[in-house]
């Protein structure tokens, strides 16, 4: 199982090379794939940094020439690289994509995402790495390698959604940030964060599903006894979009000015919905005494009320008797 294990980062370390060779050495791969991430204003070297590459769009360009070099379809197939069909035919996964290698803690590559270069096409804009011995998704965050240091220097990280977040982010001088791959944040992937600081800036996409996974993320993040900041941006910007168009040290000021701790965050979220309808506003409070609830360390719990309690004109005796029924119930 240990020479299994061993097998796919091989296989792994050929495919990253090989791609990155398709980027920078072949005429499809400098046409279409480089274009692609210039387009998306990557420069050169922050495309060596972070291994990307291209897959030709044939059907097993790749996959021949792992063969070739002597690769085992085994291996192969377990790594999600290539895809087998019932009559025995192969083909590769990322058929003209652009790739981001997918890292772990020591920069070894574990798998793979790749990305339609139009997104008007039927396909998946991104597709991934199956799970796998070496792959486990829920485990992983994009970007800790290049990362893990300077969220250890500044005692906080950022978490965002995705690659081109993480990318971007680091392009423009600010590299204490890994992404979540998707909405689904995990708490194997907060536990992994918590190695490094026990401070999260949540900086999902500025539409209804970062909103939403936010929301979500607060909890599980409290629930570990992490603190959590929330930055939300304007416009349905993601982190990417954002920072391309305000530069750095705009991106920079704008999270100072704009992160909230999540009774902030909540309450500025859930009360536009509960407007004055005081029912409403009753299970707004409720929610964010929920999460208070969540918090293992009761002094802090116990600033939060008193914030709570500030914030919403809510006598603070109300609130920690609410407090109180909430962690009775889940004893
Ligand atoms: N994702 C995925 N599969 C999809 C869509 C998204 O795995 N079909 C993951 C990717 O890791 C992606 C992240 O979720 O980076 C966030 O999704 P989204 O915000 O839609 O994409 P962006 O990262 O903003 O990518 P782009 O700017 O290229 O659209
Ligand atoms: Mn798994
Ligand atoms: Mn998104
Ligand atoms: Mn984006
Ligand atoms: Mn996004």
């Amino acid at each position: 199982l240990k020479d299994d294990r061993e097998s796919l980062f091989i296989v792994n370390e050929f495919a990253r090379n090989y791609f990155a060779a398709t980027l920078f050495e072949q005429q499809e791969g400098i046409n279409v794939g480089q274009s692609y991430f210039k387009e998306r204003g990557f420069r050169e070297e922050t495309m060596q940094k972070f291994q990307l590459g291209y897959c030709l769009d044939q059907w097993d360009a790749f996959t021949k020439a792992a063969l070739q070099a002597g690769y085992q379809m085994e291996y192969l197939e377990q790594s999600g690289l290539t895809i087998k069909k019932e009559e025995g035919k192969a083909f590769d996964r990322y058929k003209g994509r652009v790739i981001f290698p997918i890292h772990n803690l020591t920069g070894r590559v574990i798998g793979f995402g790749g990305r339609v270069l139009k997104t008007d096409v039927k396909a998946a804009k991104y597709v991934n790495s199956p799970e796998s011995l070496i792959y486990h998704k829920s485990e992983t965050l994009y970007g800790i390698y290049f990362a893990k240091s300077k969220i250890r220097d500044e005692d906080n990280c950022f978490l965002a959604e995705g690659y081109t977040d993480v990318i971007s982010l680091h392009q423009s001088g600010i590299e204490n940030v890994v992404a979540s791959s998707g909405t689904s944040l995990t708490t194997e992937q907060i536990r992994l964060i918590s190695r490094f600081t026990k401070n999260i800036t949540v900086l999902y996409d500025g539409d209804a599903a970062g909103i939403k996974a936010s929301l979500r993320g607060i909890d599980m993040i409290l629930e570990e006894g992490l603190n959590v900041k929330i930055v939300l941006f304007p416009d349905g910007n993601d982190p990417d979009s954002y920072v391309r168009s305000v530069g750095g040290t705009a991106f920079k000021e704008y999270v100072q000015q704009n992160q909230k701790d999540f009774i902030l965050f909540k309450t500025s979220i859930l009360l536009q919905d509960a407007q004055n309808d005081p029912l409403k506003r009753a299970e707004v409070i409720r929610d964010i005494v929920a999460s208070i609830a969540k918090i293992p360390d009761s002094i802090k719990a116990s600033v939060f009320i008193s914030e709570t309690s500030r914030l919403l004109q809510m006598d603070e005796r109300v609130l920690n008797a609410e407090l109180n029924k909430i962690k009775r119930k889940s004893l």
